[in-house]
């Protein structure tokens, strides 16, 4: 078993890291780990996903904080089961996972955008519910995933990925076209961008779970792309976004009325 370079003590059978210089990892850990007591960061060359492997980790009954940084994913996952493709040079990819408790699950993934976006540019748009965009292309996305602790049934342990792209990519065999942050940050690189973000992220999540969605509502408003522009539901149903309410379900006005989407399994693009 080879322990992965980082911040941590912990061994999971993690190849070993590339060079500590380029990830600010033990900055990350001293900034964080006040708020979050034993909290590690780990940077890894490559992994199938970070997210599938925190949940593993979580299912193995391993609920400690961490920030697990993948250089290369074989096999990461997006939304709806879709994938997500990077490759080590272009992007950064990263999951946190942490137990939380909040009252109400509903808005997460929009205060996650909202923290990353305020933390990187303020020409980053939010699209519902979970892309960070630029310029109508797709500059980041997140994936939330759960697990439940078998010893406290209300405690949830959560998953926070997010994919950045951060230079250029060829648009052939994306949906949406890419943007990258380069375009915003010229030469920004993953160690950099990653420092940046980690403590509004943090800082997000925390304060999601202690007092809802609700104080991120009008930060979500200011970057929403999809308000008063015709978008297309997964259904075919077609309609003008209207904002988001205050727990962060979309509105939709659609010709047989106002529709409020809550589930997470609808995907919704501006129409061409
Ligand atoms: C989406 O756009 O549908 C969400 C993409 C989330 C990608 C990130 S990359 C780090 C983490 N690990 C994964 O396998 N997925 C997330």
């Amino acid at each position: 078993m080879t322990t992965p370079s980082g911040s941590g003590d912990r061994a999971h059978g993690l190849a070993p890291s590339a060079p500590e210089a380029a990830w600010p990892a033990e900055a990350i850990r001293k900034s964080l780990s006040a708020q979050l007591p034993g909290f590690t960061v780990e940077v890894v060359p490559e992994l199938d996903s970070t997210n599938s492997e925190l949940m593993r980790r979580a299912r193995a009954g391993h609920l400690e904080p961490v920030l697990l940084v993948a250089e290369q994913q074989s096999a990461g996952r997006g939304r709806l089961g879709r994938g997500w493709t990077s490759h080590s040079a272009d992007s950064l990819t990263f999951s946190l996972g942490l137990r939380l408790v909040p009252a109400d699950w509903s808005g997460l993934s929009l205060a996650v955008g909202v923290a990353l976006a305020e933390s990187l540019h303020a020409d980053i748009g939010l699209k519902w519910p979970n892309d960070l965009w630029l310029r109508d292309r797709k500059l980041a996305g997140i994936l939330i995933e759960t697990a439940t602790s078998a010893a406290a049934a209300e405690v949830r342990y959560a998953v926070v990925g997010v994919g950045i792209n951060l230079a250029e990519r060829q648009s052939e065999g994306f949906s949406t076209p890419p943007a990258w942050l380069q375009e915003l940050l010229p030469g920004c690189q993953a160690g950099d961008v990653l420092l940046r973000l980690a403590g509004p992220l943090l800082q997000a999540i925390r304060s999601f779970e202690a007092e809802g969605f609700t104080i991120f509502k009008s930060r979500f408003d200011a970057r929403d792309v999809l308000r008063d522009r015709p978008v297309l539901l997964g259904d075919g149903t077609a309609g003008i976004g209207r904002g988001i309410t205050d727990i962060g379900e979309l509105r939709v006005q659609t010709a047989s009325g106002m529709k409020t989407i809550t589930s997470s399994e609808v995907s919704v693009r501006p129409a061409a």
